[in-house]
C-alpha cells in the first residue's frame, strides 16, 4: 500500500498547474477584467457568476458560492476522488506523485492487536463449550455459519480466565480494556459469563469487544472502554464484514443502532449493514460510508428517542450530502427493531419497509415546520421567520451544488420569500454589502486571513515579534498556523493554503474566507492588504493585552500582594498605557 501524498508536493503541484486551463477544458471560459469567467457549471444561470483567478488560482461562483483550487474543481465538477485528481494534475504537469512512507505501527499497538486477536480466539473456542450460549444464539436464529463470520464467541464464568489462558501480561490486556482494575490496584476480567462480538476495525483487526448477558440482566451488553486502538465514534460495526460480503458498492448500506441487527440481517441475506456502537452517529462515520455507497437508509425507532437520535444523525449527514448522494430515514413500527422484523418478515419484509424510508430533506423539512410551530393553526409570519431562522444554518450545512439550490429553494417557498442570495445575476456588490452588515465588523483573525489571502508575502513584511497574541482569542491558533505556513513558504498562494488546510476541521472556513476575499477584490475592499493586515496584527496585540489584564490579582488589596505581583502590575498598566496612547 502507498501512504500519503506530501503536502509539499502538492504545493509545487499547484505552482505548476493553471487552474484556467483545467477549467477551460469542461467550461470554456472567457477573460473579464482580472479573471476569466463563465456561467457556474454548479447551478442553472443565465449571465455568467462564476470567476477564475489565475494569480491567485482559485475559482468562486458568486450566485452558488462553489468555489476551491484545480483540484477541487476535479473533485466537485468531475467526482475524481482526491488522488485520482492529483495524479491527473500530476500527470498533465509530467510530474512523479512521491508517496510517503506509512507511520509503522509501534509495537506496542502491534501488542495489543495481537493480543485482541487472542482473545478472539479464546472467546470462539469458549463458544463451543458453551451450550447455553449455543442455544441463546440458535433461539435468536443465528447459524453456526453466521457466528463464525462474525467470529462470536463466549466469556466464562471466572475472574483470571485471560491471564490464565493467554500468554499476554495483565498490563498488556489492561492496555487492550480486557481487564479491569481496582483500587487496590489488582486486575480481573472485564467481560465475564457473557457472549462475546468483536468489533473490527476496517482490516478486520479486533479492536474491542461488546458482551451480551445471556437472557436479561443488567447491563445488557458491556463494552470494551476506549483505548489507544478502539475510539467508538470511528468505528461502525459490521463494516468489515459489509465490505467483504458486498460484490460491488451499489446498492444503499443500512444504519442499524445494535450490534444483533446487523447479524440477524446478515443471516437473512442482507449484507449492507452497519451499526454505531451506541452512540450519535458523527459525520466521520457519514463520510466513512459514502466511500463505500451513494446511498445511506438511518434505521430508527419510531418513538421519540428514535426521532432525537435520526435528527442527530441528519445533522451529521448535511456536510456530506453532496449532489448524487442520498440519505433517507427508515422510523419502525413501535416496539420492533431490525433484528425482530426481519425475523417476522424475512428479507423482502425488511427491504419493502425500507422502501418507505423518507429522504433527508423531506425529514429536514418535516421536522423544521414542527419546530417552528407551522403545523400547529394557521402559522403567521412569526412562524415563517422562525422556520427561515432555523432552517437557514441547516441548508447552509449542506455543501455547494444543485442539491443545496434545491433545498434553498424549498425552503425559500415554505417560508414565503426568498431567503437565500438570488443564483442568477452576478450580484457580488449587493452580496459584499450585506455579508459585511449581517456579520457586523469582522473580527481582527478574520481581517488577517482575508488580508494573507489576498497577498500571503505580505506576513513577511511585518516584525515577526509582533506575532505573539494570546492563543485563548478565537481563531488566534489557525491564524499562527497560516503565518507559520507563510513564513516557511514564502512563495505559496491561496491554493496552496486551502490544499495544506484540506482535512483539517477549519478547511470549510477558511475556504469561505478565501471566497469572501474574492469578492472584496472584486469590489475593491481590499485595496492595500498589508495595512489591513497590520491593523489586524495590532488588534489582536491589543486583545491579548486586555486579556491579560483581566487575569492580573486586581481582586487582592496591594497590601495583600507580593512584590512580583506588584510589580507585573505596574509593567503591565503602563504597557497598556503605551498602546492606547
Ligand atoms: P439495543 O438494546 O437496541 O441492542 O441497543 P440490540 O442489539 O437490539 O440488543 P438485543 O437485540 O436485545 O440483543 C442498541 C445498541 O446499544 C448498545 C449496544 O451497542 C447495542 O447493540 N448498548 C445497549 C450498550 O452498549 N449497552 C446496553 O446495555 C444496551
Ligand atoms: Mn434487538
Amino acid at each position: 500500500m502507498s501512504g500519503r501524498i506530501p503536502k509539499q508536493f502538492i504545493d509545487d503541484l499547484l505552482a505548476r498547474v493553471d487552474i484556467v486551463e483545467i477549467i477551460d477544458q469542461y467550461v470554456p471560459l472567457k477573460k473579464a477584467g482580472a479573471n476569466h469567467k463563465a456561467c457556474c457549471p454548479f447551478h442553472d444561470e443565465k449571465s455568467p457568476s462564476f470567476n477564475v483567478s489565475q494569480t491567485k488560482q482559485f475559482y468562486h461562483c458568486f450566485g452558488c458560492g462553489a468555489n476551491g483550487s484545480a483540484i477541487g474543481f476535479l473533485i466537485d465538477f468531475d467526482h475524481m476522488h482526491f488522488v485520482d485528481a492529483v495524479e491527473y494534475l500530476a500527470n498533465r504537469a509530467g510530474m512523479q506523485v512521491p508517496r510517503e512512507a506509512i507511520a509503522p505501527i509501534t509495537q506496542s499497538q502491534q501488542a495489543l492487536y495481537d493480543t485482541l486477536s487472542a482473545c478472539t480466539s479464546y472467546y470462539t473456542a469458549q463458544l463451543k463449550n458453551a451450550p447455553d450460549a449455543i442455544s441463546y444464539l440458535q433461539q435468536r436464529g443465528i447459524s453456526g455459519e453466521t457466528a463464525r463470520e462474525f467470529k462470536l464467541g463466549y466469556a466464562p464464568a471466572g475472574w483470571h480466565n485471560l491471564e490464565e489462558s493467554l500468554e499476554a501480561s495483565a498490563s498488556t490486556l489492561h492496555d487492550a480494556g480486557m481487564l479491569v482494575r481496582n483500587d487496590s490496584g489488582r486486575t480481573h476480567d472485564r467481560f465475564r459469563e457473557r457472549i462475546m462480538y468483536p468489533i473490527r476495525d476496517r482490516r478486520g483487526r479486533a479492536i474491542g469487544f461488546g458482551g451480551r448477558i445471556i437472557g436479561s440482566g443488567e447491563p445488557k451488553y458491556l463494552n470494551s472502554p476506549e483505548t489507544i486502538l478502539f475510539q467508538k465514534g470511528r468505528e461502525l460495526y459490521g463494516l468489515y464484514e459489509l465490505r467483504r460480503a458486498r460484490k460491488s458498492k451499489s446498492g444503499h448500506i443500512v444504519v442499524v443502532e445494535g450490534y444483533m441487527d446487523v447479524i440477524a440481517l446478515a443471516e437473512h441475506g442482507l449484507r449492507n449493514a452497519v451499526a454505531t456502537l451506541g452512540t450519535a452517529t458523527n459525520t466521520d462515520q457519514v463520510h466513512t460510508l459514502f466511500r463505500e455507497t451513494d446511498e445511506i437508509i438511518f434505521c430508527f425507532d419510531g418513538d421519540n428517542a428514535g426521532r432525537q437520535a435520526a435528527w442527530r444523525a441528519l445533522n451529521a449527514a448535511l456536510p456530506c450530502l453532496k449532489s448524487g448522494r442520498i440519505a433517507r430515514f427508515l422510523f419502525l413500527p413501535d416496539g420492533e427493531d431490525p433484528d425482530s422484523i426481519v425475523n417476522q418478515q424475512g428479507q423482502s419484509g425488511f427491504e419493502a419497509l425500507a422502501t418507505d424510508a423518507i429522504e433527508a430533506a423531506d425529514f429536514l423539512f418535516a421536522q423544521l415546520r414542527e419546530q417552528s410551530g407551522m403545523e400547529s393553526g394557521t402559522p403567521g409570519a412569526s412562524h415563517r421567520a422562525r422556520l427561515a431562522e432555523l432552517g437557514k444554518p441547516l441548508v447552509q450545512a449542506l455543501p455547494p451544488g444543485v442539491y443545496r439550490s434545491l433545498v434553498e429553494q424549498q425552503l425559500s417557498e415554505l417560508v414565503g420569500t426568498q431567503i437565500f442570495e438570488q443564483k442568477t445575476s452576478p450580484a457580488a456588490p449587493a452580496r459584499a454589502r450585506r455579508s459585511t452588515a449581517n456579520l457586523g465588523a469582522p473580527s481582527p483573525v478574520r481581517k488577517a486571513l482575508a488580508a494573507i489571502f489576498e497577498k500571503p508575502g505580505i506576513v513577511l513584511e511585518i516584525d515577526p515579534e509582533l506575532y505573539n497574541f494570546a492563543d485563548s482569542i478565537p481563531g488566534a491558533k489557525l491564524l499562527m498556523e497560516v503565518i507559520t505556513h507563510v513564513e516557511c513558504n514564502p512563495d505559496t498562494t491561496v491554493s496552496h493554503l486551502l490544499e495544506h488546510f484540506r482535512d483539517t476541521p477549519e478547511a470549510d472556513k477558511l475556504r469561505q474566507i478565501a471566497s469572501d476575499g474574492m469578492l472584496e477584490s472584486a469590489t475593491s475592499a481590499i485595496d492595500a492588504p498589508i495595512e489591513l493586515l497590520s491593523q489586524a496584527i495590532t488588534q489582536l496585540n491589543r486583545e491579548s493585552e486586555r486579556l491579560q489584564f483581566r487575569e492580573l490579582p486586581l481582586d487582592k488589596a496591594p497590601s495583600q500582594m507580593t512584590d512580583d505581583e506588584k510589580a507585573e502590575l505596574r509593567r503591565r498598566f503602563s504597557k497598556l498605557q503605551d498602546k492606547s496612547g
